[in-house]
Parts: C-alpha cells; structure tokens; sequence
C-alpha cells in the first residue's frame, strides 16, 4: 500500500535559500559597516570600505534575499565578502554575516560564488588569513577545500595574534 504523500520525500531534496548577489554600491554603506562592527572586535573603517569600492582590482559581493510578500517585498542584505583579484589569484580578504542570519549557509554561498566567479576570471588559487581563535570561520574554510599552508605570527597587531594563512585550489 502507497504511504500517504505526507510521509514521502518526492523527488530531489528541497533547494537551498535563494540567495543572490550583486556588487556592493556606495548607499550599501551603512548595512555593510552595521554588519562589519557586529562581526569583529576591531572592524573596519568606513573610509577603508569605500577604498575598497574604489579599487578595480576589489569586489565587495553582498548576499542578499528577498523577503516580504507580493508589494511588500524587499532586499534584504545578509552578508558580504571583500576579495581581490590579481593576476591568477584570488584573495579573500574579509567575510561577514549579519549575526541574525548566521548558520543557514550564507557565508559557504558567499565564498562558492566568490570562487565561482575567480574561476571565471581566469583564478587558478585562493588565499585568506584567518585569525587562530576563530574555529567557526576555519571550519567554513576547511569545508570548502582550504587548507592551512602556514602561519604569519603575531599578524594581527591589536591582539597580538596569529594568523593562519589558508589556500585552496580553484
Ligand atoms: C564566520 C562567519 C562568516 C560564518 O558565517 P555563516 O553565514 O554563519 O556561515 P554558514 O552558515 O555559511 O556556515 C557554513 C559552515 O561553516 C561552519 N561554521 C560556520 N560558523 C560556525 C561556527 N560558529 N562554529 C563552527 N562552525 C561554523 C560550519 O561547518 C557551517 O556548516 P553547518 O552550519 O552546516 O554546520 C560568521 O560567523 C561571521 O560573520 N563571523 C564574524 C566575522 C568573521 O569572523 N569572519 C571571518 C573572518 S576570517
């Protein structure tokens, strides 16, 4: 006898958040620096943020969803990655989700269009440094193929603290 379709998984698993992504324009400002300062103890500037928007060789990506209903609808900002692109390199510079919408893949989605688009560009390796203390970000990098491939010490000057460079392939 069939189950009740209630009970039964039909077809493929259900898609992931329907995330998107644009370029970080300069009335972005405000919500990327909100989601900067909620992120790091010593966040970035806002004048280092729009340096960053002036470069050709940096992209700030913002993750963004829509939420509401009908005409009430609206972008939603949830998180954005600063990278550089030089020559067949991809850095990764900065990564940052609002801490509302933690842990429901925003930041792994961040990070695959990131690589996506480096490939794209002819990117053939990524690289990042990441603070020693910060377990959540490596176990994101790790899930995605980075590995650690040495440590700068001492390279965050606030602290004191090491930093642990990671690279994967593209
Ligand atoms: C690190 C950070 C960007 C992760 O963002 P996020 O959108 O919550 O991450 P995701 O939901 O995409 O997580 C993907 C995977 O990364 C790992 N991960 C993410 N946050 C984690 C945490 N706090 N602890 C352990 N693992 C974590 C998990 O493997 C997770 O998969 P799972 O949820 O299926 O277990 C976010 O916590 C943040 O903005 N932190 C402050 C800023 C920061 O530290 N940035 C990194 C600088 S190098």
């Amino acid at each position: 006898m069939r189950r009740p379709p209630d009970t039964v998984r039909q077809g493929p698993p259900p898609p992931p958040p329907p995330f998107t992504f644009r370029r970080m324009q300069p009335d972005d400002l405000d919500r990327v620096m909100e989601i900067e300062k909620d992120g790091f103890a010593h966040p970035w500037s806002a004048d280092l943020i729009r340096r960053e928007l002036a470069h050709d060789w940096a992209t700030i990506l913002l993750a963004t969803e829509r939420r509401g209903h009908g005409g009430q609808q609206a972008e939603v900002v949830t998180g954005f990655v600063v990278y550089w692109l030089v020559h067949d390199e991809l850095h990764i510079l900065n990564i940052a989700t609002a801490v509302e919408e933690r842990r429901r893949g925003v930041a792994r989605a961040l990070m695959q269009e990131t690589a996506a688009r480096g490939r794209k560009a002819g990117a053939v390796l990524a690289t990042l440094e990441v603070r020693r203390s910060n377990a959540g970000a490596i176990a994101l990098y790790r899930s995605l193929g980075y590995r650690q491939v040495g440590i700068r010490p001492n390279y965050y000057a606030d602290e004191g603290e090491d930093a642990i460079v990671m690279i994967a392939d593209l």
